[in-house]
């Protein structure tokens, strides 16, 4: 069913060590198999991968590459159909026996905990991560995976962009649950709760799995200043602290960035206690999930484009400084190939933040131009690779010249998947995969 034919991707022995990564919902198919509840994203469609029953074939295509690091995400409806409650076993034994597989390959797991699909049950019950409610259920979820998984797996992530799911989930619909709030309020908590459910686990997480390593995957875009002036300097670093600094502070400093607090009204105040907490257990390293840049300009009084509420900053796309100049478009309209960008990026959270490792916990490219091509030009795929040669390149330069202790890179993704609001149509997989019914461009048919 699946293509497993590896496209290639650069392996000079660099500084840091190669993973790839995926995310439950966006490969494992097989919604309604195992016991497995409904998650909020179940009703935008189902992801036809189906690594629910061809997982052998993952660990297979990962020998072929010869990749190291495998970072996955947990569902926490096949955990837990209800959310809460009795774990499922069989969900617990589908994981379970997948670690073992990676183990014997030679491949060591990384668990994200949540990567965007909540239990729909919990959507339901109390609106989700809107409500405070949510934060003992995540970490009783958390719990019970540190416990079945914690032996085996060292390397943990609690969250994957959490501002995405928070901000398009809560404040503007763009992704599950598709709920809109002008206000940002919901948003807000959400950001607040998330932060609670992170300090939670990772309480737990230190006395369950000594010796293991946890943080959060972030993601931001470098933001550029328009123009050299010391007003637009500044909105480029106001667009940091909202996209990054609005987790990376607390996370690191247990504190909201002072740009955000006094712009948003709604925003919640941090808890003391939950500052003390997140200062007393900083996260093991920085990942960063890394793909773009933007150009960014002051604007006073506009508001943010993920509905964050008054942010006083614009991003270009127009005039001299047009965000094409960067670089090619990728397939996805966000996503300019910019590998200086990532290299700053990583420099930025290595300065600001200190941490003993940074990882980039995603980053990657889909071709505009992979319909129209014939099959030896797919195969040789070479808009992905010339994307990897200069983003590995940028990330060699930000160890060798900017001293960022990056320890591992991660290729989003291991297979072709269901990208979220984009369904099938956007192909991110340095595997290909065939089983995509909506789409054509995949030749390897
Ligand atoms: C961010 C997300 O973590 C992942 O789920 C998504 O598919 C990729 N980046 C590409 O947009």
């Amino acid at each position: 069913m699946r293509g497993a034919q590896a496209r290639h991707l650069s392996a000079a022995t660099p500084p840091f060590e190669w993973g790839v990564a995926t995310s439950a919902y966006q490969i494992e198919g097989g919604n309604d198999r195992g016991g497995r509840g409904p998650s909020i994203w179940d009703s935008w469609g189902p992801s036809p991968v189906n690594s629910y029953e061809l997982w052998r074939a993952d660990v297979q295509a990962m020998r072929e590459l010869g990749v190291k690091n495998y970072r996955f995400s947990i569902s926490w409806p096949r955990m837990f159909p209800m959310g809460a409650g009795a774990p499922n076993a069989e969900g617990v034994r589908f994981y379970s026996t997948f670690i073992d597989a990676l183990l014997e390959a030679g491949i060591t797991p990384w668990i994200t905990l949540y990567h965007f699909d909540l239990p729909q049950a919990l959507q339901d019950a109390y609106g989700g991560w809107a409500s405070a409610r949510i934060v003992p259920d995540y970490a009783a979820y958390a719990e019970a995976a540190f416990r079945q998984f914690g032996g085996r797996v060292k390397r943990w992530l609690t969250f994957n962009e959490p501002k995405n799911f928070c901000f398009l989930g809560y404040a503007t619909a763009v992704m599950a649950p598709f709920l809109k709030d002008a206000g940002g309020a919901d948003a807000w908590h959400c950001t607040l709760h998330v932060l609670q459910a992170h300090a939670e686990a990772v309480a737990r997480f230190r006395r369950i799995v000594p010796g293991g390593k946890i943080s959060m995957a972030l993601d931001s875009m470098w933001a550029l200043p328009r123009s050299s002036s010391a007003v637009d300097t500044e909105a480029a670093q106001r667009y940091l602290d909202f996209k990054l600094g609005i987790y990376a502070d607390p996370l690191w400093f247990g504190a909201w960035p002072a740009s955000v607090e006094q712009r948003i009204a709604a925003l919640p105040p941090l808890p003391p206690a939950l500052a003390a907490r997140l200062n007393a257990s900083q996260p093991d390293f920085f990942a960063i999930n890394a793909y773009s840049s933007l150009y960014i300009y002051d604007q006073a009084n506009a508001t943010g484009g993920y509905g964050e509420g008054r942010v006083d900053f614009s991003e270009s796309y127009h005039g001299g400084a047009n965000n094409a100049t960067l670089g090619a478009l990728a397939d996805s309209d966000w996503l300019y190939v910019h590998p200086d960008g990532m290299r700053r990026l990583l420099a930025y959270v290595s300065k600001r933040y200190s941490p003993a490792e940074v990882v980039v916990s995603e980053n990657g490219v889909d071709d505009p131009g992979e319909a129209a091509l014939g099959l030896p030009d797919a195969l040789r795929d070479d808009f992905r690779t010339e994307f990897f040669r200069g983003y590995v390149q940028a990330a060699e330069d930000a160890v060798a010249q900017d001293a960022v202790p990056l320890r591992y890179y991660f290729v989003w993704s291991l297979l072709d998947n269901f990208e979220w609001q984009m369904r099938m149509t956007k192909r991110f997989g340095i595997v290909c995969v065939k089983t995509m019914p909506d789409v054509i461009a995949c030749h390897l048919k």
